[in-house]
């Protein structure tokens, strides 16, 4: 393809760089903000644990064949499947892949900014000191303030918009690399003393029974097929971030050991975010069903109770930005990569038109909050009647694009590419094998047996 010239292509300074940037994409909203309300609505203990098993199943084979495909293409998503398709012989049609990655990212952004910019707006709060003793309830109605108030959602939307693009427009060294480096270490350390603080105040054997006993009658078709999109979501997988990060990494690097980390630190992430929310969720007589507002009702008031908590608020909602914003740079980059690798923009540019679009359809997300509370776009189908432009964003990509997105991949690395490539660019020693029977039959069987099976629920 002639006009597909690589002009340049950075890398990591080394295997560390990939691991903090790759957790950073994967810790994020998705870890502290979804899975407790996730977990919340859907039975705790049963939904945690078919997530674990769709992580273990699903989820570890895909991002070794993300990161793998990237690596060894060397490419951004959209070229890594035209060019490795064109020489395998594959059919140009695998370039959807890619194609329908980028149209993912930008649905997801557009409805996660929104969410980070309730957590910019939170650690101004907290600052300025409005969760001093607040009350439980007023705890709740401070939230459906913020959410009916537009322009404030709007200057907040935009503030994350505006740092996504400063950071991409940096680089992937000086920019993607350097704020993980110091923002990760952080984020850790405080959610951490968080857990220590909510067994110590809250009802911590409550909360964590809540987390671990499985109820499986809470658990329903909606519930598994939300386990598969929570997992795709949560790992930043079946979009092409995870293949646009592997692409800076070096060949010398091992990819199973750096996959391997990523995923622990992502999973016990969000096992602790739970553990946080929990304790403090029953200690305060909340419901743990409270859905997408919960941490954002529940924590105010703890940080209102304890001494300092202004200050402690602040970092708390201050790190739930940094999750946000090193998961946010990952949505942009891999269109960010295409334009600046495959049709010569500068990175400013393309990182600022990109997130621009982004921008747009935020704001049609954060309007459902308010004017257009009783938009249903797609009422006319009725599983789908009720559900704002926020709600469909978020479902739509999560339970069918993310998964349809890995479904390609697993067929692309399984089926499409050698077994004698594959293993060498893995260097998985024995485990190889296993992979490859993950790869080749489950990943794909039990991701089309979910997705047809959510087919089922939109009927009924
Ligand atoms: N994993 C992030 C979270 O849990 C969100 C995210 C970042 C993401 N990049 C992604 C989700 C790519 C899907 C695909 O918050």
């Amino acid at each position: 393809m002639a006009r597909e010239k690589i002009l340049k292509h950075e890398q990591w300074s080394g295997g560390r760089g990939f691991i903090w940037a790759a957790a950073g994409s994967a810790v994020g909203l998705g870890n502290i903000w979804k899975f407790p309300y996730m977990a919340g609505e859907n039975g705790g203990g049963a939904f945690v644990l078919v997530y674990l098993l769709c992580i273990v199943l699903i989820g570890v084979p895909i991002m070794l064949a993300e990161t793998m495909i990237g690596r060894h293409a060397q490419k951004n998503p959209i070229s890594a499947f035209r060019s490795m398709s064109s020489a395998l012989g594959a059919s140009p049609a695998w370039g959807a892949v890619g194609w329908m990655g980028v149209l993912t990212g930008f649905l997801i952004l557009s409805f996660y900014s929104v969410v980070a910019g309730w957590a910019l707006a939170y650690a101004w709060k907290a600052a300025s000191g409005d969760f001093v003793n607040l009350g439980a309830t007023q705890a709740s109605e401070q939230f459906n303030s913020l959410l009916s108030n537009p322009w404030q959602l709007l200057a907040w939307h935009s503030l994350f918009m505006f740092l996504c693009w400063l950071v991409v427009a940096r680089g992937v060294r000086s920019g993607i690399e350097w704020v993980v480096r110091w923002m990760m270490p952080l984020l850790l350390l405080l959610l951490l003393s968080l857990v220590v603080y909510a067994a110590w105040l809250g009802e911590f054997s409550k909360g964590l029974g809540f987390l671990l006993n499985p109820q499986f009658s809470d658990l329903t078709r909606s519930s598994v097929l939300m386990a598969l999109g929570q997992a795709f979501f949560t790992l930043s997988l079946g979009m092409g971030a995870i293949m646009v990060y592997g692409s800076y990494l070096s060949p010398r690097e091992s990819i199973g050991g750096l996959t391997g980390a990523i995923i622990g630190v992502d999973t016990v992430v969000a096992l602790m975010a739970g553990m946080a929310i929990f304790p403090i969720v029953f200690a305060i007589g909340l419901e743990p069903q409270a859905g997408p507002g919960l941490v954002f009702q529940t924590l105010p008031y703890v940080f209102g109770q304890m001494p300092a908590g202004g200050l402690f608020g602040f970092l708390f909602f201050l790190l739930i930005v940094f999750a946000a914003l090193t998961s946010g740079i990952s949505l942009l980059e891999p269109a960010t990569a295409y334009l600046v690798e495959s049709r010569a923009w500068r990175r400013g540019k393309a990182a600022a038109v990109l997130g621009l679009v982004v921008w747009l359809i935020g704001i049609a997300c954060l309007l459902s909050f308010n004017y257009w509370s009783d938009l249903y776009l797609l009422g006319f189908i009725q599983a789908l009647d009720g559900k704002s432009i926020f709600d469909l964003l978020d479902g739509l990509t999560s339970n069918i694009l993310l998964p349809l997105g890995g479904l390609g991949i697993a067929i692309f690395a399984g089926w499409k590419m050698s077994a004698a490539v594959t293993a060498d660019e893995l260097r998985l020693g024995a485990a190889y094998g296993l992979w490859r029977f993950l790869i080749r039959y489950v990943s794909p069987v039990l991701v089309v047996l979910v997705l047809l099976s959510s087919l089922g629920i939109l009927r009924t």
